[in-house]
């Protein structure tokens, strides 16, 4: 009896490592993709002031607008683009070199995007958020900061 549960208690003091041994070798290489998209994604980002958070996008998500705001996501963003860091996918996945602490925003994580008011998406946009590799865009119109907003929001309704 005494030995039965000595072998019992030895099964269970190795089964443990065993075991996250092999979920670690099933999950290798999907996890390091997974790290970048983290979701939900833990936010440190500051909130914008009131009179942002209750703006709606006032432009309609349609075709033009939407593919206007892939343009400059995409291929047109200066100095550098917003895939450059967010990915092209919206995954914020960076290009290397471009990684940062915090992570570049994931916008296809519906869980975290869902939770920001429109406002909130062009207050950053407009100011950058202090302290994080988000820089300002001010050469951008409000329109196209809209279109834009259009066009990351499509990345979490896949
Ligand atoms: C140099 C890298 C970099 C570029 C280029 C960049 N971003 Fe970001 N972005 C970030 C990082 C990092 C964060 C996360 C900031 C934080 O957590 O405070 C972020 C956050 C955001 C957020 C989330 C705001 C929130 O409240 O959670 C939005 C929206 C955003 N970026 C839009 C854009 C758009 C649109 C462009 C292109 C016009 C762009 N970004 C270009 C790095 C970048």
């Amino acid at each position: 009896m005494k030995r039965e549960m000595k072998l019992k208690q030895r099964i269970y003091r190795w089964s443990a490592p065993v075991v996250l041994i092999a979920w670690a070798m099933v999950l290798g290489v999907p996890s390091t993709l997974l790290a970048a998209g983290e979701c939900p994604q833990k936010r440190k980002t500051p909130t914008a002031p009131q009179k942002f958070l209750s703006m709606q996008n006032p432009i309609a998500p349609d075709e033009a607008n939407f593919k206007a705001g892939e343009k400059i996501f995409q291929i047109q963003g200066k100095p550098i683009t917003c895939q450059t860091c967010h990915g092209k996918n919206g995954d914020g996945q960076s290009d290397a070199g471009f990684e940062s602490t915090p992570t570049a925003r994931n916008f296809s994580c519906a869980d975290t995007m869902s939770a920001l008011p429109d406002g909130q998406l062009f207050w950053i946009i407009r100011n950058g958020s202090p302290k994080t590799s988000m820089f300002a865009f001010p050469s951008l119109s409000d329109n196209q900061v809209w279109q834009l907003i259009h066009y990351i929001r499509q990345f979490a309704k896949k």
